[in-house]
């Protein structure tokens, strides 16, 4: 009989881990292995067989899983457990549209708080994403400049909030970018971002995010009328 491919045998895992990292730990190796494909769409997640893997206790195996769920990288499906979500939704440009709302929101609280020190990491980031090559590790940057601008807002559940939908983005242009050639142009609009930021014209930057924002609405709508069957 053959053997059955294990898709957590790509997970490796460093010896032993103290009990209050269990669940970080879990999440963030999940994490990777979702983003860089090494576990596809479909995927079921099995928390016995995570238990074992990492040696430890269902809890945080369960606490793991149920965070990657709220980020959107699992989904729940009944008769079969957590299995990875598919890379987008139907429901990607209404998540588009909320991320509009939250991020314009996060801005406005934000920019009047952001430091010179704020604006040279953001700045970092730009210049990272310039000469980064690995589309991977394109999207991570992208997540991390946004959350570089939208930092200061005092409201921390509007934050993580944003967090979700950043991460959601980042495995689907971790796929698409390269396909769809994005990277030049979100380059320009994130330094017309950061100029806008750095002159306190809260209503430019806005304005700035919201092109950006619908360059993504774009390039979804394109991929899902690719994925339709052609009509004839
Ligand atoms: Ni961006």
């Amino acid at each position: 009989m053959a053997v059955k491919n294990n898709p957590l045998s790509s997970i490796e895992v460093a010896g032993p881990i103290p009990a209050h990292l269990a669940r970080s730990v879990i999440e963030a190796s999940l994490r990777n292995a979702i983003l860089d494909g090494r576990l596809p769409c479909g995927t079921a997640i099995r928390q016995q067989a995570l238990a074992t893997l990492f040696g430890v206790s269902r809890m945080p195996v369960r606490e793991a899983l149920r965070q990657l769920e709220a980020q959107g990288l699992l989904q729940t499906v009944q008769h079969k457990g957590a299995v990875v979500a598919p890379l987008i939704e139907d429901d990607a440009l209404e998540t588009y549209e909320l991320r509009l709302l939250l991020e314009t929101q996060a801005l406005r609280l934000s920019l009047p708080l952001l430091s010179e020190e704020d604006f040279e990491v953001a700045a970092g980031y730009i210049e990272a994403l310039e000469v980064e090559t690995d589309w991977s590790r394109m999207g991570t940057l992208n997540r991390q400049f946004h959350q570089a601008l939208y930092c200061k807002a005092p409201n921390k559940k509007l934050l993580a909030l944003i967090d979700e939908g950043l991460i959601e983005e980042e495995r689907f242009l971790r796929f698409n970018l390269e396909q769809m050639n994005l990277g030049k142009l979100s380059q320009d609009d994130h330094r017309a971002l950061l100029r806008h930021a750095r002159a306190r014209d809260i209503e430019a930057c806005i304005k700035e995010l919201e092109l950006h924002l619908h360059r993504g609405v774009k390039a979804i709508t394109h991929y899902l009328d690719k994925q339709k069957p052609k009509q004839p």
